[in-house]
């Protein structure tokens, strides 16, 4: 780890990286200590368990997830309204409490590139709307500026952005796994109704929840994985990429970026 400069930096860096918990060794007192004692071993990480799925090998593209007709599912934006009102003025978990808008996720409902964040900020859950906050402005420069560099002609409106979780996090802590089972459910559904070429999912929390697993994102950021047949890249969230530290970072999501824009617009 480059140089964080202090113990909120290195907690943040540790949660951008994934990691939902952060033990201490056993305490051990100063008598043991002091006879020479060897300390107890510090018990075992408890790993949460992953959430409830559709196991991959019972879905098949077409199941009806939606209960909206098949006049419906061949109409994306109509597919994303049905399942924005079902998801009404959501109570299902506690982050209802503390929100102020539901940010349901925006952009083009026929995009062919979709890319998953963890969770509204401050200034999503005052507008409604997916990464407009300084994570969002670096994404939409990440986004334009990869694209327009790689000769690629689009731009964020041509893409479709959403979170796990549609309600804010108090003080921005990651989303609880309870939680993204909870909301995940709407998520599966809009990624369902897109059906994209490509996913691009946005940091070790949105990478657990879409993609089921306890690997972090260091392991498998720039490596293709899959969603439902869906080809999905694992990259770093842009508020990890805003630290100062973190120039390799930068690099490896441009790096990413980029293979995700040949892949979905060559
Ligand atoms: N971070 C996220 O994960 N999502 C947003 O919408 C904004 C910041």
């Amino acid at each position: 780890m480059a140089d964080p400069s202090s113990l909120p930096d290195v907690l943040r860096f540790y949660r951008d990286l994934g990691f939902t918990e952060i033990r201490a060794p056993a305490a051990v007192s100063p008598s043991k200590a002091r006879k020479g004692r060897s300390q107890p071993a510090a018990p075992e990480p408890k790993l949460t368990e992953p959430a409830e799925r559709i196991p991959v090998w019972n879905y098949r593209p077409g199941t009806d997830l939606f209960g909206a007709g098949e006049t419906a599912r061949q109409d994306p934006a109509a597919m994303l309204g049905k399942i924005q009102e079902d998801m009404g003025e959501c109570t299902r978990c506690a982050l209802h409490e503390g929100r102020s808008k539901i940010v349901f996720g925006s952009g083009n409902a026929k995009a062919k590139l979709v890319f998953v964040g963890e969770g509204p900020g401050a200034d999503e859950d005052a507008q409604g709307l997916p990464f407009v906050g300084r994570a969002g402005q670096l994404l939409t420069q990440m986004i334009n500026n990869t694209a327009a560099g790689e000769g690629i002609s689009i731009q964020r409106e041509d893409v479709y952005i959403c979170n796990v979780v549609k309600c804010r996090p108090p003080g921005n802590r990651a989303p609880e796994p309870e939680e993204m089972k909870t909301c995940g459910q709407f998520l599966d559904r809009q990624l369902d109704a897109i059906r994209p070429k490509a996913i691009c999912v946005l940091g070790g929390t949105a990478a657990k929840y879409l993609l089921d697993t306890r690997q972090g994102i260091t392991k498998i950021r720039g490596q293709w994985q899959d969603w439902r047949g869906i080809p999905v890249m694992p990259t770093y969230h842009p508020s990890f990429l805003l630290r100062a530290y973190n120039k390799e970072g930068k690099r490896q999501a441009w790096e990413d970026l980029k293979m995700v824009l040949h892949y979905v617009y060559d």
